[in-house]
């Protein structure tokens, strides 16, 4: 018993009210690694009770009684805060001189670190997701009873787990961080407050649109991958563009519109006129399908049919496109019709996957697949020559040529051995919307690979536009063009599609 008092404090008056913040008793609680120093304290990983956790030291813990009532305090509303973008509190330590603070652990660290790193690829349409995981949780605070303001919101702020959702950490204690955080900001230039609105600069309120602004500088770093105003040194110069002359972050020229719409609304310099957390990720949800799918119509299909979701069962996705093509359905169309067989290689191409075995196996249409099949075989509305999206699909997988998804090696596997002049067509692996024909061209083996790139409807071959990929095929057997001759007869064939198309449809499909 008396190892667990100290000072006047003792554990279990601590923990007598069961409606107090769980109290961690110091001795529970093993430091491992060091793995982020904030403002406020220094965050370790380790362990609580057989459990990894992230543990936070107070920097400072010699507080006053009346600041340790807050700490209290506000260590007790954050234990009443469950959403899963939130970094989950599991506990404190509240007892002077061993005050911590115990979250789960977030494998992936911050986000600020993440953007940061060139190596990490992070799709735009991933950054969205992350931007609007950041923004519901924040959200969730705003609409919590008491309201949290956040106060602190920035990328290292931002946690990212082991599927890449992003939870928001380090807020509350906004007692103990208004005392600190004007003396942190005028002690160095990296204290720089990048991310505070400029009413708080200037000392005046501070309420939820004053997250808002900081949510806009983060958008745009999550938008450009830079540290935001890089260029400033000096805070008072500093504090003096941002509040009098306005100066925001430069937004790319090839930002989506409604991205930079929404980065420009939240950085308003009139408070009243930034969004809500709530129009925000209303307006993310849009810019989540705009960072998806480039093309216009497959993204205003998409919207109308699945806005907020992206992940869709095949069956719902099927049908909706059917209906929104005016092609017949599932339902509608006899099973050995050729409409649906376009129905089943619209599925296999949605399934397949640069490592699939095999394809149609997959019930499930990702948002970012649809996206990048509308890139290879769209436009989705305006018919190519007088063809569906859906004829164009199945015309180009019924040629044996056609393998999809495949990687480089393994087209060099595939075509290991045969004669010159073999070729397969494939999805190029680095360039968006973009075909590779990779083909054997000499007695020794040597394949080559060369794009097929798409401009507008047309598809580019060395220079010239065909109709289609078919035509690429088709209009390059005489040898005009370069080296390499495309006989049609000398396609490699695939293992994936051909299936499609030697089937005798039975009363037991079901696409
Ligand atoms: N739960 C956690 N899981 C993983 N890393 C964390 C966790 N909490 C904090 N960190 C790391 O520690 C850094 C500082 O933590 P933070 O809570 O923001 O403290 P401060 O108030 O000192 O800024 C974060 O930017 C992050 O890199
Ligand atoms: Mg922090």
């Amino acid at each position: 018993m008396e190892q667990q008092r100290n000072d006047s404090f003792a554990y279990q008056d601590l923990n007598a009210d069961r409606s107090g913040p769980p109290e961690i008793r110091p001795e529970e609680i093993t430091f491992e690694e060091l793995i982020g120093t904030g403002s406020f304290g220094k965050v370790f990983k380790g362990r609580c009770r057989q459990k990894a956790v992230a543990v936070k030291l107070l920097h400072k813990q010699n507080y006053d009684s009346a600041t340790l009532a807050a700490f209290r305090k506000e260590v007790h509303l954050m234990s009443k805060i469950y959403h899963p973008n939130i970094c989950l509190f599991m506990g404190a330590c509240t007892i002077p001189g061993k005050c911590v603070i115990v979250t789960e652990l977030v494998p992936k660290g911050n986000l600020e670190t993440l953007l940061h790193d060139e190596k990490i690829q992070l799709p735009l349409y991933l950054r969205m997701k992350m931007a609007k995981d950041a923004a519901l949780g924040i959200n969730w605070l705003h609409e919590s009873n008491p309201v949290f303001v956040h106060r602190d919101v920035k990328s290292s702020n931002l946690l990212v787990d082991e599927n890449m959702k992003v939870k928001i950490c380090d807020f509350g204690l906004s007692a103990l961080k208004q005392k600190h955080k004007m003396l942190k900001d005028q002690s160095s230039a990296k204290g720089t407050p990048l991310y505070m609105a400029p009413e708080v600069m200037m000392f005046k309120e501070f309420n939820e649109s004053s997250d808002v602004y900081s949510f806009g500088i983060v958008l745009w770093e999550i938008l450009t991958r830079k540290e935001p105003f890089s260029h400033h040194r000096e805070l008072e110069k500093f504090r003096e563009a941002v509040c009098s002359k306005h100066e925001r972050p430069p937004i790319p020229a090839d930002c989506l519109d409604s991205l930079r719409k929404l980065i420009e609304k939240c950085w308003d310099k009139e408070p009243l006129r930034r969004p809500s957390f709530k129009e925000i990720i209303a307006t993310l949800d849009h810019i989540i399908v705009d960072a998806a799918i480039s093309d216009i119509n497959g993204r205003d299909f998409w919207k109308r049919s699945f806005l907020t979701e992206q992940e869709v069962p095949w069956d719902t996705f099927v049908d909706a496109l059917c209906e929104w093509s005016k092609h017949p359905n599932r339902t509608q169309c006899d099973k050995a019709s050729i409409e649906y067989q376009n129905i089943k290689c619209l599925k296999a191409i949605l399934s397949d996957s640069p490592k699939a075995e095999g394809t149609g196996v997959d019930n499930i249409v990702h948002i970012e697949k649809f996206g990048k099949i509308l890139e290879f075989f769209g436009p989705m509305n305006a018919p190519n020559e007088g063809k569906t999206l859906l004829e164009l699909i199945r015309e180009v997988m019924a040629q044996k040529w056609f393998h999809g998804y495949f990687e480089t090696v393994d087209a060099a596997t595939r075509l290991g051995g045969q004669p010159v002049g073999s070729f397969l067509i494939r999805f190029s692996s680095t360039n968006a919307g973009c075909f590779t024909i990779s083909q054997v061209i000499n007695e020794a083996g040597t394949i080559k690979h060369q794009r097929v790139s798409r401009i507008g409807t047309k598809y580019n071959y060395q220079n010239v536009n065909y109709n289609s990929l078919i035509d690429v095929v088709a209009k390059n057997g005489g040898g005009n063009n370069g080296d390499v001759k495309l006989d049609a007869s000398l396609g490699v064939p695939n293992f994936k599609f051909m299936a499609l198309f030697c089937h005798v449809p039975s009363s037991s499909d079901t696409y």
